[in-house]
């Protein structure tokens, strides 16, 4: 109904339509409100407009109007909370088996690396119709990863990681833009998010690959000597890598923590943080050792250790759907 309206970005992810009725939602209640409160500040000014002689009469209140008008704007709000956070969480939790991207934002570019191993920079390619996870890091200041068309910011933290997903409906080359004031060229801190037919998105999948970022994070792994304390066995100075990501992590402390993306970065550079239980301080820092790339292949290296199919299963947009119960991107198209 509004596709033509050019007030509107286009409409290309799954999230976009319910935002947008959202946000019509809002317009059409302040609308209304506005119109009532202008309608009847018109008709009151003339109505009890001075006259010579007469005077006004104080009123003292009424239970039934006070009542009736907390009543309805209450309503009206716990609607807006309510639709509002169904939006909110659908748009804020990633779906488990989405296609993963590592997004590193600096001083003015964004740099793209797929699991699957290609790297992009101001560009991103995905296939229409499947999910995709961004996992989002600052190399220095804040950013924020803005696509109009999809209805989806996130600030980008040094720091930490934080996460965005999307779900593109419709081909097409769309606006990525940086939404954080970042230095000087922040206006020019603009990318495109290229969506591809599955066919079309699979061959440029193809076109040359360092092979997936997992693969790379073992390479640093074993380069840094990880692969020393962190052994397979149980033998190791550090406990074992397998098996442990997405999974609750009992600390020496007494804590429990959710072994995710931020887990294992803040492992890597602040290990003395969160010590595993049964197991003593002893790893150095890795801050300042490695990169904001390095660190991505890392955590993505260590995430394929709790795969039981191991890394390099979900290399393509037409893979078997090894996903429980949900439709894979290719067979939606
Ligand atoms: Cu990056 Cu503004």
């Amino acid at each position: 109904m509004f596709d033509n309206f050019p007030l509107w970005p286009d409409r290309a992810s799954t999230a976009a339509g319910n935002v947008d009725a959202l946000f019509i939602f809002l317009l059409i209640v302040c609308g209304l409100m506005t119109l009532l409160i202008f309608a009847t500040l018109i008709y009151f000014a003339a109505r009890y407009r001075h006259r010579r002689g007469v005077l006004a009469e104080q009123i003292e209140g009424s239970i039934p109007l006070e009542v009736t008008w907390s009543i309805i704007p209450l309503f009206v709000f716990m609607v807006i909370f309510a639709w509002g956070a169904v939006v909110y969480f659908k748009s804020r939790t990633p779906p488990r088996d989405a296609t993963e991207v590592y997004v590193v934002a600096k001083q003015w570019m964004w740099k793209l690396e797929h699991a699957e191993g290609q790297r992009e920079i101001n560009e991103l390619h995905v296939p229409v119709g499947r999910d995709v996870k961004l996992i989002m890091t600052s190399q220095d200041v804040i950013h924020s990863f803005f696509v109009p068309a999809f209805r989806m910011k996130q600030d980008v933290l040094p720091g930490r990681y934080t996460v965005a997903w999307f779900r593109a409906t419709k081909s097409g080359t769309y606006h990525l833009f940086c939404a954080e004031y970042c230095g000087t060229q922040h206006s020019g801190m603009l990318g495109s998010i290229v969506v591809q037919e599955p066919a079309q998105y699979e061959a440029w999948m193809n076109g040359g690959t360092t092979g997936p970022l997992s693969a790379t994070g073992e390479k640093i792994f074993a380069e840094l000597g990880c692969v020393t304390c962190h052994r397979t066995d149980t033998q190791g100075r550090g406990p074992t890598l397998q098996g442990v990501f997405g999974k609750p992590v009992l600390l020496e402390d007494g804590r429990t923590v959710a072994a995710d993306e931020n887990y294992v970065r803040e492992s890597i550079l602040d290990p003395g943080a969160k010590v595993v239980k049964g197991f003593k301080p002893v790893m150095p820092t890795f801050q300042g050792l490695v990169s904001e790339e390095q660190l991505n292949a890392l955590v993505a290296y260590v995430k394929s250790q709790s795969q039981p199919t191991g890394p390099g299963t979900k290399t393509s947009a037409t893979a078997a759907p090894q996903n429980e119960g949900k439709p894979a991107g290719s067979q939606v198209q």
